[in-house]
């Protein structure tokens, strides 16, 4: 989670140069949309990794799913990268994509608030 985090931070770094660059027309920084880009699918395969754990991890445990809000936050998290990746692949294509890219990135921020916290709070039951 702290890598996915990581990635996120990277993720809003460069899509912000990206977009500063672009609305003041200077020039853009030639590795700097692919490192977006690449830092991007690897936030996509963290994130589809933490939700393979858990998933396997509680039918381990349990046998079944939902036991907690956290089920339905990992889910919303999950959905919105989805989104997030796949918007981001027809910005080139159709430019008013775009909004919806750093729609559902801030939108993010709220999913991975979720997903942490809820996250934090099943922790918790296994402690003594
Ligand atoms: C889910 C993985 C992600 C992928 C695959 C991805 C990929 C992309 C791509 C291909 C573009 C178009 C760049 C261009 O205009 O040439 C873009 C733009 C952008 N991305 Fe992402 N991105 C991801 C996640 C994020 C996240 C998490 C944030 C913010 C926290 C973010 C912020 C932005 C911003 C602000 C732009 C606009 C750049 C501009 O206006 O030119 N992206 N992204
Ligand atoms: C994007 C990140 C994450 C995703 C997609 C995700 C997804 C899931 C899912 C789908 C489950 C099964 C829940 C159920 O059926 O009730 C689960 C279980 C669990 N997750 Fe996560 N998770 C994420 C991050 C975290 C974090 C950050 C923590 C700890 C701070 C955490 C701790 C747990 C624990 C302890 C369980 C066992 C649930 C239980 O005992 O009720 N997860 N996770």
């Amino acid at each position: 989670m702290g890598l996915s985090l990581l990635a996120y931070l990277i993720l809003g770094i460069t899509g912000s140069v990206l977009f500063v660059q672009r609305n003041s027309g200077q020039p853009r920084v030639s590795w700097l949309q692919p490192l977006h880009q690449i830092t991007g699918w690897v936030m996509v395969s963290l994130v589809l990794l933490l939700l393979v754990i858990g998933i396997v991890g509680t039918l381990g445990h349990y046998g079944s799913l939902g036991h907690s809000g956290h089920l339905v936050a990992g889910f919303s998290a999950v959905a919105l990268v989805l989104l997030s990746a796949g918007s981001s692949t027809q910005i080139s294509k159709q430019s008013w994509v775009r909004s919806i890219h750093i729609g559902t990135n801030i939108a993010l921020l709220l999913g991975f608030t979720w997903v942490s916290f809820s996250g934090w709070q099943v922790v918790q039951k296994y402690l003594p």
